[in-house]
């Protein structure tokens, strides 16, 4: 972390976890256990039936809540899908944008990503953007190229102005779920890397202001280290986000 620079922000990504019930029950007990700490910042992205009653739950403390996922039509004969506008209305303001999972499992690509990106801009919410390699393409030496094309690709158009309000989550996919977490030290030679095709996009000031997390398999044991890293500011937080202790020892890692 370079707090002199950018802000932290620790993330959760619940996934499909948390029916409404459950997601207020576990925001009323972390709220006590997060309080005061604000050298961070605090969310946790919901599945959308959850949000209103975890932003209920969150109301007044140091805790936001966010989205999953948006759709880049405003609205029309898209089943299934929620937009920006209908985020924002009921106040919404971090989006996920591009995680693996939906890259893997719901076909989105790094177009319908930076689709996806520029209607939450748009609609004047933050996107904390998700972009990782795969093992194979570790495993073949080509990390960078894949980050580099990934970041280059997904904030296609946006302006410099509206890269303030993204931040972008480095995920490498083998780390997600595994149990497999980056070194230190790929974490931060990563988010370097991505730092610096920022810098080349829209100059050095703005690439220095932006907010990178790592994500995958961060936990309460490895999350110091990682956040020790300059260039990593913060995490994207799967499994240990349904914990309140682990999650709390996270924030605990960013004061
Ligand atoms: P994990 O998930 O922490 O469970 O690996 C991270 C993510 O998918 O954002």
């Amino acid at each position: 972390m370079n707090t002199a620079k950018r802000r932290t922000v620790i993330a959760g990504n619940w996934k499909m976890n948390f029916t409404p019930s459950e997601a207020k029950a576990f925001i009323e007990e972390i709220k006590p256990m997060v309080a005061g700490k604000d050298n961070c910042d605090i969310v946790f992205c919901a599945p959308f039936v959850s949000i209103a009653a975890a932003m209920e739950a969150a109301k007044g403390s140091n805790i936001k809540i966010g989205a999953e996922n948006v759709h880049f039509e405003d609205h029309g004969a898209f089943t299934g899908e929620v937009s920006a506008k209908m985020l924002k209305e009921i106040g919404v303001e971090y989006v996920l944008v591009g995680h693996s999972e939906r890259r893997q499992y719901f076909g989105e690509t790094d177009e319908t990503v930076n689709l996806r990106t520029k209607a939450a801009l748009a609609a004047g919410m933050k996107v904390i953007l998700c972009l990782g390699e795969v093992k194979e393409q570790r495993l073949s030496g080509i990390t960078d190229e894949v980050v580099g094309m990934q970041t280059k690709l997904d904030l296609a158009g946006i302006s410099v102005e509206d890269l303030k309000n993204v931040i972008i989550a480095y995920e490498p996919v083998w780390a997600i779920g595994t149990g497999l977490t980056a070194t230190p030290e790929q974490a931060e030679e990563t988010c370097a890397v991505i730092r610096r095709v920022v810098a080349s996009l829209y100059g050095d000031d703005a690439a220095e202001a932006m907010t990178i997390q790592y994500g995958g398999s961060m936990n309460d044991k490895n999350a110091a280290e990682l956040l020790a890293k300059t260039n990593v500011d913060g995490g994207l937080i799967g499994g240990a986000s349904l914990v309140a202790e682990k999650f709390t020892a996270i924030v605990d890692a960013a004061q």
